[in-house]
């Protein structure tokens, strides 16, 4: 049901912790499976993501995800961040079962809000986060053609 890479992942999860002093933090959650995500990001005066973290209460997919998210930011200007989907980092994990595919978007979400709370501290308009919102129901998700 779950491949290599999503167990692996899970087992053993990238960046999980807090940066104190971050420039930029999200957390969003879903109110049905009760799964909470939030991300923790430096970035420097290049807009450079030059760390990340990030503290996952949920299931072993939400948590390979957010695995996998930090991974593929890490190191990323903010404008290429801002543009991870949930499809890549269900890509990147080789796959996710369609009841999953929720799980995926809470960390992309998580994401977007860490860098919209960036921008709103820094002054900066990242394109396309101008006046973000996570969705209400991620569930809706599920149900979406990959
Ligand atoms: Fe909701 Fe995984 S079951 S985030």
């Amino acid at each position: 049901m779950y491949t290599e890479k999503v167990m692996e992942h899970f087992r053993n999860p990238r960046n999980v912790g807090e940066i104190e002093d971050a420039d930029g933090i999200g957390q969003v959650g879903n109110a049905k499976c009760g799964d909470i995500m939030k991300i923790f990001l430096k970035i420097d005066e290049n807009d450079i993501i030059t760390d990340v973290k990030f503290l996952t209460f949920g299931c072993g997919s939400a948590i390979a995800s957010s695995s996998m998210a930090t991974e593929l930011i890490k190191g990323k200007h903010i404008d290429e961040a801002v543009a991870l989907t949930n499809k890549a980092v269900i890509e990147a994990l080789g796959g996710l079962p369609r009841v999953k595919v929720h799980c995926s978007v809470l960390a992309e979400q998580a994401v977007k809000s860490a860098l919209f709370d960036y921008a709103t501290k820094s002054g900066k308009v990242i394109a396309g986060i101008e006046d973000y919102q996570p969705d209400e129901d991620v569930h809706d998700h599920d149900d979406e053609q990959l």
